[in-house]
């Protein structure tokens, strides 16, 4: 089903790996909605990854940049201009990585380079990419720039590790730098705090495949999908949601807002 909700509107997405990523399933949504957009991500995911195929799929282009230079993030800004011809109106940063999960180092048994690299891919790079879209007046007014995060940023999930840390900086950037470009340039800037959803990044999560079938029970209306969030995602980069900004919006089938249901009750009665 399609809205025409992003007819004529452009933007950048970050972090389409596989089929299964997050900002996959946005791309193609957004693409059915009528929007067009330059797809980006880090040098090593463009060998690792099947990006070349959704391209194709979505008539766009592809200029990777590593989203902790600043080097690659003024050129892809550029660039972006170049081929879309003109100003920005939206932007999906759907970037995540932690070298401590990745190497199994435990939340209390962090290697501080290892925690510094994460933090930087993870959050750092979307203040990175927001000031590179607001020195090179990048954006049109009443555009979008949206986040995703996790809720470990407000509750403890331990598997999550340094996550947590870095989603938690990663939302209060999105306020921070809200309110700069709301006042100078009509832009607005969210963080979507999604469900657990099966992706690379995802699965790096010890237990992930438990905490997933937790959460969906633990959930009123389940989890959300990607594609749920795609669809989500769309909603706010159109013109319907002009004067949401600052926000860290749960997208998680009421997950955040549960107590205990009474699925998780009934299994400790067993
Ligand atoms: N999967 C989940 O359970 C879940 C839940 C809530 C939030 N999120 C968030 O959603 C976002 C997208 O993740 P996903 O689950 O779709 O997984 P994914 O593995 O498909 O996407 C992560 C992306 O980050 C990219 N990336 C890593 N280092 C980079 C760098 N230096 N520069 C540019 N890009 C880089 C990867 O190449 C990859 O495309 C992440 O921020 C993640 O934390 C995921």
């Amino acid at each position: 089903m399609s809205f025409n909700l992003l007819k004529g509107k452009k933007g950048i997405i970050f972090g389409a790996l596989d089929a299964n990523s997050i900002a996959w399933k946005t791309a193609e949504t957004i693409h059915a909605e009528g929007g067009t957009f330059v797809l980006t991500n880090a040098p090593i995911a463009m060998r690792m990854g099947q990006i070349d195929e959704l391209a194709k799929k979505t008539g766009s282009e592809i200029v990777p940049a590593d989203a902790t230079s600043e080097e690659d993030l003024d050129n892809l800004v550029s660039k972006s201009m170049e081929i879309l011809g003109g100003k920005i109106d939206f932007v999906l940063h759907a970037i995540g990585m932690s070298v401590n999960v990745r190497k199994g180092r435990a939340y209390v048994d962090e290697k501080y380079d290892f925690t510094t690299k994460g933090w930087d891919v993870s959050a750092l790079s979307f203040h990175k990419v927001m000031q590179s879209l607001y020195k090179a007046d990048a954006m049109n007014e009443w555009g979008s720039i949206v986040a995703l995060t996790y809720m470990a940023a407000q509750r403890t999930f331990p598997d999550y590790n340094d996550m947590a840390d870095n989603k938690a900086y990663l939302e209060s950037v999105a306020r921070s730098f809200g309110y700069f470009f709301g006042k100078e340039k009509k832009v607005r800037v969210n963080t979507i705090s999604q469900s657990p959803t099966p992706t690379t990044a995802g699965q790096g999560v010890k237990g992930f495949d438990n905490f997933i079938s937790y959460a969906d029970k633990m959930s009123p209306l389940g989890n959300a999908t990607a594609q749920d969030c795609a669809d989500y995602t769309v909603t706010l980069f159109s013109d319907l949601t002009r004067k949401v900004t600052m926000q860290n919006l749960f997208h998680d089938g009421g997950f955040s807002n549960t107590g205990v249901s009474q699925e998780v009750i009934d299994r400790f009665s067993e």
